[in-house]
């Protein structure tokens, strides 16, 4: 077994570093780049769509595969706009909109401003004043966050239609579909990950928070009296699914919202905040929707909604725990979070210690050198990894050490060297991207070796 490398670690990072690794390593670019860029959004590449793919996947595992109380659902973007009637969007969703008046005309959310002189000491009731320039504000005007677009080929009154803002309300509107064929009775869940949509007045650092993004959102219908004991349990469940993945615990806080925070369709909600380089800020919210959804679908589609038990032979609109997340800004997270530089025997290293199931690449496969027979040992060693389902990249161009910086940057847990003894004794060297340790290993198992360190508990090895 090699000795343990000297290393000495920095755990800070910066928002900055994080797009310049994003963009170098190919996980996201800025959308319409070659055009100059479009506000705020932006294309996953090879890595990154690897990364919240697994993100994902870990979602639903959570949801679908260790559980039996929960069904999926795949709704569509565009939804009749009645929907956004009755769950109170289309006069609701709005943020308070002001202008600077002065020379730079930019637009703010009022409340962040506010939120900002409050956490440095100011009076947030008081006179507020344009943060780029100094310059006066507009009063307060309400905007509502949806896009609109048009139905058909003719862009007149009465055929508007919108981008979903949430995911949440395909799952409300089909609510009696499930009813019907999924034979689930309360407590009970519908889940689905999809696009939405908004038009937010300050998008920004990175995909934090942007105009199209993904979401990750969870229904369960409770019976009424249920409410508060499903919605800490949630609260629980969904804390644990980030530190198990590997966030560590002092980066994460649940926050219950001040009253004057609250949504306009809950009653009580706690966020699960991760410390962004930007601060604290909002990973996913659980919310207490009782039965306003359902209420209001009912009264304006005119359709029962209501569960009918036939044991106790009640009727009645169950109450709704929603955990809401977002897979960019989940992804952003764990990005954040396994981000690390530190010095290897005199080198800088930047290395992503990513949870190996999130790990975009699970192993790296690489020939020590391109002669005598290694490259198709390693090839075959990367097929046979392939077959199990097992994510690789071959990877045979410059030097080992340039090799392993690559996939470390990348946050690739393994990295397999074929070398001169291979073809005698059957055995590469297995390399761990956190602690550096190089094993000898046996090429008969490698996927099964893989495959069972994936499913065992990880802990993140960043101090913090
Ligand atoms: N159905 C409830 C709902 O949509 P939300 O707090 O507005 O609640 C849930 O959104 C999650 O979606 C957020 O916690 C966040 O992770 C993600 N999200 C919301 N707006 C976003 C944006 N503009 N860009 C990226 N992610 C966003």
């Amino acid at each position: 077994m090699a000795e343990e490398p000297e290393v000495e670690r920095n755990t800070e990072v910066t928002m900055d570093e994080i797009v310049a690794l994003a963009k170098r390593r190919g996980f996201v670019f800025p959308s319409s780049e070659i055009y100059g860029g479009l506000g705020s959004t932006y294309d996953y590449g090879h890595y990154g769509v690897l990364l919240k793919n697994n993100v994902k996947n870990e979602w639903w595992r959570s949801m679908l595969t260790e559980r039996d109380d929960i069904v999926a659902l795949d709704s569509a973007i565009l939804q009749h706009p009645k929907v956004w009637e009755a769950s109170g969007h289309l006069d609701g969703f709005t943020d308070p909109l002001v202008q600077c008046l002065g020379k730079c005309k930019r637009r703010w959310r009022e409340d962040h401003l506010r939120e900002a002189i409050a956490e440095d000491g100011g009076d947030p009731k008081g006179e507020i004043h344009c943060p780029e320039c100094g310059g006066e504000l507009s009063p307060p005007r309400n905007f509502n966050l949806m896009f609109q677009t048009h139905m058909g080929p003719v862009v007149e009154d009465g055929n508007a239609v919108y981008l979903r803002p949430e995911t949440a309300q395909g799952i409300f509107i089909n609510f009696k579909n499930v009813l019907n064929f999924a034979r689930k009775k309360p407590p009970f869940g519908i889940a689905q990950i999809g696009k939405s949509f908004r038009n937010e007045i300050t998008p920004g650092n990175f995909i934090f928070r942007t105009r199209e993004f993904e979401q990750m959102e969870m229904e369960f219908f409770v019976p009424p009296a249920d409410a508060g004991e499903w919605y800490e349990k949630w609260i629980g469940i969904r804390r644990d699914w980030y530190l198990n993945l590997g966030i560590r615990e002092s980066f994460l806080m649940v926050r219950p919202h001040e009253d004057d925070e609250l949504s306009h369709y809950s009653s009580r909600t706690s966020d699960i905040e991760y410390l962004f380089p930007i601060g604290w800020s909002e990973l996913e919210g659980i919310a207490d929707r009782g039965d306003f959804d359902l209420t209001q679908h009912q009264n304006h589609s005119g359709e029962k909604l209501e569960y009918f038990d036939q044991q106790s032979g009640e009727r009645y609109l169950p109450h709704v725990i929603e955990p809401a997340a977002g897979a960019d800004r989940a992804a952003l997270a764990f990005l954040v979070d396994a981000y690390d530089t530190e010095e290897v025997e005199g080198r800088e290293r930047t290395v992503l210690k990513l949870h190996p199931r999130l790990a975009p690449v699970k192993a790296a496969v690489l020939p020590l050198f391109n002669k005598e027979g290694m490259p198709e040992q390693a090839q075959a060693i990367n097929k046979v990894l392939r077959a199990a389902g097992i994510q690789t990249e071959y990877d045979s161009g410059g030097s080992i050490g340039k090799r392993y910086r690559r996939q470390d940057e990348i946050g690739t847990p393994w990295g397999i060297t074929v070398d001169f003894d291979t073809k005698d004794d059957g055995m590469v060297t297995l390399r761990d991207r956190d602690s550096l340790e190089q094993n000898r290993v046996p090429i008969e198992g490698l996927p099964e070796l893989l495959a069972g360190k994936l499913i065992e508990p990880w802990k993140s090895p960043k101090t913090g």
